[in-house]
């Protein structure tokens, strides 16, 4: 009845700002968000517009298809300085994607270079999401910023735009990794920003004696603030996990929720996934897998033999990861029955540890540099396990999409993590995947070691662990509707 009632209503008008999305640009999980977020909302009655930068190395087939929709001038710094704002547009399936483009700021490769580049950059790219949707004449109901990238959009709301008509918007930022933040001199922001004077004090976005902070300015001004994970709203507001804003976020918390993330499930779904070697569903899944198994053996040159434990890690490799538990545990983790896969990226000292591994363990261990779409879903498939045993996890997507896969997560208790894994209990049969709690080398190993004697000697509660996973419901559609039912209730 809710639903025929919504389904009846005025469509509710999001702008989401952001600064990835998928299949455009994407980093990480931000992207997917921006992506599955969008498409779920639209089956809530949603308009979804999603406003990018048009950076350099989005690919040339997405470049194609977008459409030139105008073009102006609009004054940023604090003297007064201007720049382009050029529109370009993009529909697919229902979603409207208006990408911002300017030589200066967007013609780099990566969206991410360093801050002296990167503060100038979203600044200009807040601002000038504002101006579009001006320019566009279509006044959002709610703006919806993700991360620090887009935390001045609450701001520019409140002041430059307060008077023109997207200043009738309401906004929501969304904190996805409170690690980054946008800090900077106070100078340096004000020049770029030109926002008034009084923004600059503590309860807004200073920090310390002389920093402005993007983020808490953003969540200063938002109407509602929100975080990926239940769990992690929580965590945030301790010393240890708030990265130096947990009193800010503790004063704001009331206007703070917690909606954990969910994947496309018709992206992720083994059953059409073209880039598996076998497609299958709970059905098929326990054979099929072996298939997948044997080619990403091939694939990435480890021994083939699909009686082996094949370990998985899918990931930016930092120290959020908790990539120093896996390294301290590597040596004893691999046996002559078990083999680890590491795809991913990111700093050289992990990067490099990994190398090493693979080099004193051939056809054991595979260390896969580099950032691969396509052997991400391989592995996704024809891995057993997947390790996620991070320090702290706003949400986290692997192990969601490792579950939709039939591949058993072995995690730590935080954030997302711990929201979205039941842990396995021998004597009722019941849970998703292995966890732990404390962040100790030893108690990850021991965990792996019961997950690998789930696998080697209790085959039968391990498969039906795999049926229980695939059938997990990891989709956004719950979660879509809790963004719907709070965008409603701000724009009343
Ligand atoms: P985070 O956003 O912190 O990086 P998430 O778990 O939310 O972590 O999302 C990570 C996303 O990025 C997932 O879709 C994962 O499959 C993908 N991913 C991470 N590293 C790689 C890589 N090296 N190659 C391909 N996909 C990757
Ligand atoms: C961040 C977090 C990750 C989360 C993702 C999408 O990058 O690190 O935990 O899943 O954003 O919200």
């Amino acid at each position: 009845m809710e639903d025929r009632n919504n389904q009846a209503a005025e469509p509710l008008r999001i702008a989401f700002v952001g600064s990835e999305c998928y299949p455009f640009v994407k980093t990480g999980g931000l992207g997917d968000v921006m992506y599955a977020l969008p498409r779920a909302l639209i089956k809530q009655n949603c308009d979804v517009r999603v406003l990018l930068p048009k950076y350099s190395c989005i690919p040339q087939k997405y470049r194609d298809q977008m459409v030139y929709r105008g073009s102006f001038m609009m004054d940023l710094c604090m003297d007064g300085k201007t720049f382009f704002v050029g529109i370009m547009e993009l529909v697919m399936d229902g979603v409207t994607y208006d990408f911002i483009e300017n030589e200066e700021f967007f013609s780099w490769g990566n969206p991410y270079t360093d801050l002296v580049a990167d503060i100038p950059k979203y600044c200009y790219f807040s601002k000038a999401a504002l101006a579009v949707l001006n320019y566009l004449e279509w006044t959002p109901n709610v703006v919806h910023c993700h991360d620090w990238q887009a935390a001045l959009v609450p701001i520019y709301l409140r002041t430059h735009f307060a008077n023109t008509p997207v200043g009738k918007a309401k906004s929501m930022l969304t904190i996805h990794n409170l690690r980054f933040q946008g800090i900077y001199g106070i100078p340096h922001i004000k020049y770029w920003t030109g926002i008034p004077g009084y923004v600059f004090d503590y309860p807004f976005m200073k920090q310390g004696k002389d920093d402005a902070n993007m983020m808490k300015g953003g969540l200063a001004f938002a109407n509602c603030i929100t975080t990926v994970s239940q769990t992690y709203a929580g965590e945030i507001q301790t010393e240890f996990y708030g990265e130096g804003l947990d009193p800010h976020l503790r004063y704001h918390s009331v206007r703070m929720r917690g909606i954990v993330n969910g994947i496309d499930v018709e992206l992720w779904n083994s059953r059409t996934d073209a880039l598996l070697a076998a497609k299958y569903d709970e059905n098929d899944v326990l054979e099929k897998k072996k298939a997948n198994k044997l080619a990403l053996q091939e694939k990435v040159g480890l021994e083939q033999d699909e009686n082996k434990m094949v370990i998985g890690l899918i990931s930016r490799l930092t120290n959020q990861k908790g990539l120093d538990l896996v390294n301290a545990a590597f040596a004893e983790m691999i046996d002559e029955n078990t083999q680890v896969v590491v795809l991913g990226t990111g700093d050289v000292y992990y990067e490099d540890s990994f190398r090493y591994y693979e080099s004193i363990h051939k056809g054991s261990v595979c260390a896969y540099i580099s950032y691969n779409e396509a052997l991400a879903h391989l592995i996704y498939a024809g891995a057993d396990a997947l390790l996620v045993p991070s320090l702290f996890e706003p949400c986290g997507l692997t192990q969601l999409i490792a579950m939709r896969y039939g591949t058993i997560p072995i995690v730590r208790e935080t954030g997302g993590l711990k929201d979205t894994v039941q842990p396995y209990n021998k004597y009722t049969n019941e849970g998703n995947g292995f966890t732990f709690e404390d962040y100790d080398a030893g108690v990850f190993l021991n965990t792996v070691r019961s997950a690998k004697e789930v696998y080697f000697e209790d085959r039968e509660s391990w498969d039906e662990m795999v049926k229980r996973d695939m059938a997990v419901d990891v989709s956004w559609e719950k979660s879509a509707k809790d963004y719907r039912d709070l965008y409603l209730q701000l724009s009343k």
